[in-house]
């Protein structure tokens, strides 16, 4: 299966789907787009020798209409949010509608929507006294952290004593259940039983 992964930070995520390729051999990262010009997680794509794709209007980047182009011609059929920050456009979810999934460093439908990524999720969970958080992977639709749930982990915060904390604990859970998912979609195992999506 060929798949995009979107980022807009480090791309350990990134680095953990490509880490793990020996065990998912029909796992084919084609191309990593990025709202940023010079995103950190670009270092880890040409480290794999990965194309990269800067969307945006500045100089050096596509508009949403060519990036459309250039995903199709690479044939990609899923798309991977793996930190990335920006909204995904109307057009590009209708062409990708079921395709696109994110993954979210916390339990939805809590922790999210506009403003909840990176450490402002941790610092809002570690406030809130919560004693377990985890990691959500789900599909994207219009709304920030809406769409229907593919999988969930969670993971023990009660003695934690900071965000940063909470934060280590659950990127490595990110590390290993993203992989893992994607895996899951490369072998045709995401289905859906009536409303609610099932991996089986
Ligand atoms: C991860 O915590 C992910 O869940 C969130 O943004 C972070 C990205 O980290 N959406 P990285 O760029 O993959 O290291």
């Amino acid at each position: 299966m060929k798949i995009a992964i979107f980022v807009s930070g480090r791309g350990s995520n990134l680095k953990a789907i490509l880490d793990s390729r020996e065990n998912k051999p029909q796992v084919e990262v084609k191309a990593v787009v990025s709202d940023k010009i010079d995103c950190p997680a670009f270092t880890v794509a040409k480290q794999f020798s990965i194309l990269t794709y800067s969307v945006g209007n500045n100089y050096g980047c596509i508009n949403n209409d060519e990036l459309i182009k250039n995903l199709q011609s690479l044939d990609i059929e899923l798309i991977v949010l793996a930190g990335y920050l920006k909204l995904i456009p109307n057009k590009l979810l209708s062409f990708y509608k079921g395709k696109i999934i994110n993954i979210h460093p916390a339990l939805l439908p809590s922790f999210g929507g506009k403003g909840m990524y990176g450490m402002n999720v941790h610092k809002a969970v570690f406030e809130s006294s919560a004693k377990v958080s985890g990691v959500t992977i789900h599909f994207v639709d219009e709304t920030y952290d809406t769409g229907k749930i593919i999988a969930q982990q969670c993971v023990d915060i009660s003695n934690v004593v900071s965000p940063e904390e909470i934060a280590e604990r659950v990127l490595k859970i990110e590390h290993t259940l993203l992989p893992f998912i994607v895996g899951k979609f490369a072998e045709g195992k995401i289905d859906y039983v009536g409303n609610r999506v099932v991996v089986n």
